[in-house]
């Protein structure tokens, strides 16, 4: 594999040989030494037109835990206020000489250009509102960790579906996988031919809930709604938000999952996001085992 631009791209046995690869790479930070030589000698680029906390610290431990230099390139204080277009600025930075190009970019379909026109490796780390594939690769490896397996599983997807690149990614990543995958939303937020692509439909969370192995929580994306997709947070949070009493309702043993940022009160109650349930923060901690296996299988 060269290329990790969506999860759609990837079979079963990708996915597996990535997530194995991880497991491996977790067990290295038992170890005395934790850093690989992988990548010793070689720089791993974080090209960010987009912000961003858990995604690119992560990637930048993932690099460095291969022995990579890493440099961290974001849009503000670049040459884009300038007017370089996205390609100028990708061409540019691979000449100097990076092994893998890791990217982020509001635009749907950004990385995938970059990747046909450099040679290194180019790693989705967000494009718009298309796909994540690195963060559906930590949430499996989570749900895996806890489970063994996700075959015959029901994870329960809630929210702004239609704004999550999170989601989507998901869908192919946990389907791949062998889990149910629900989807729950009001229907402005809901994008059609969700149910082609293998995910179950409903708007109704409180019958949905008690069914679901993981309640995977997403964000409002305020930021990319150019229109009034909502009535209120408030009328939001009260249909489809997980509070205390709706996490009482789940399965025993069912986790709850968030890919952050919270928006603390509206799709996820403070006391249910830090509760006994919550793997939100186990998420982040994998985030770096499994961006190391996306570095190393990448440019292997
Ligand atoms: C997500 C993203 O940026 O797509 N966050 C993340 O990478 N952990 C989800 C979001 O912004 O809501």
């Amino acid at each position: 594999m060269k290329h990790l631009l969506s999860t759609g791209d990837l079979t079963r046995d990708d996915a597996i040989r990535i997530l194995d690869t991880a497991a491996q790479m977790a067990a290295t930070q038992s170890r005395e030494i934790k850093k690989l030589p992988t990548l010793r000698g070689r720089t791993v680029v974080n090209l960010f037109f987009e912000d961003s906390t858990r995604t690119r610290t992560s990637f930048h431990m993932a690099a460095k835990g291969l022995g990579a230099s890493v440099l961290n390139w974001t849009h503000t204080g670049s040459s884009v206020s300038k007017g370089e277009t996205l390609l100028d600025t990708a061409r540019n930075i691979e000449a100097t000489g990076p092994v893998a190009i890791v990217m982020r970019h509001r635009s749907s379909g950004a990385p995938h250009l970059v990747a046909k026109h450099v040679k290194c490796a180019v790693i989705n780390a967000g494009d718009g509102t298309h796909e994540h594939p690195s963060q559906a690769l930590l949430d499996a490896f989570t749900l895996r960790q806890r489970w063994g397996a996700l075959d015959g599983r029901t994870v329960l997807i809630v929210g702004d579906v239609l704004h999550s690149r999170v989601a989507r990614s998901n869908l192919h990543c946990l389907k791949a996988l062998g889990a149910r995958v629900v989807m729950c939303g009001p229907p402005t937020l809901m994008p059609p031919g969700l149910e082609s692509l293998g995910a179950e439909v409903t708007h109704n969370l409180d019958a949905a809930l008690p069914h679901a192995d993981a309640v995977m929580c997403l964000r409002i994306q305020l930021e990319r709604q150019g229109q009034a997709f909502l009535p209120s947070t408030r009328e939001y949070a009260r249909l489809f938000g997980l509070n205390v009493a709706r996490e009482e309702r789940m399965k025993a043993g069912a986790v709850v999952m968030h890919p952050g940022p919270i928006n603390r009160g509206v799709e996820l109650a403070p006391s249910v996001a830090d509760g006994d349930r919550s793997v939100i923060l186990e998420q982040v901690s994998n985030g770096v085992a499994v961006r190391r296996a996306i570095l190393e299988v990448c440019t292997a």
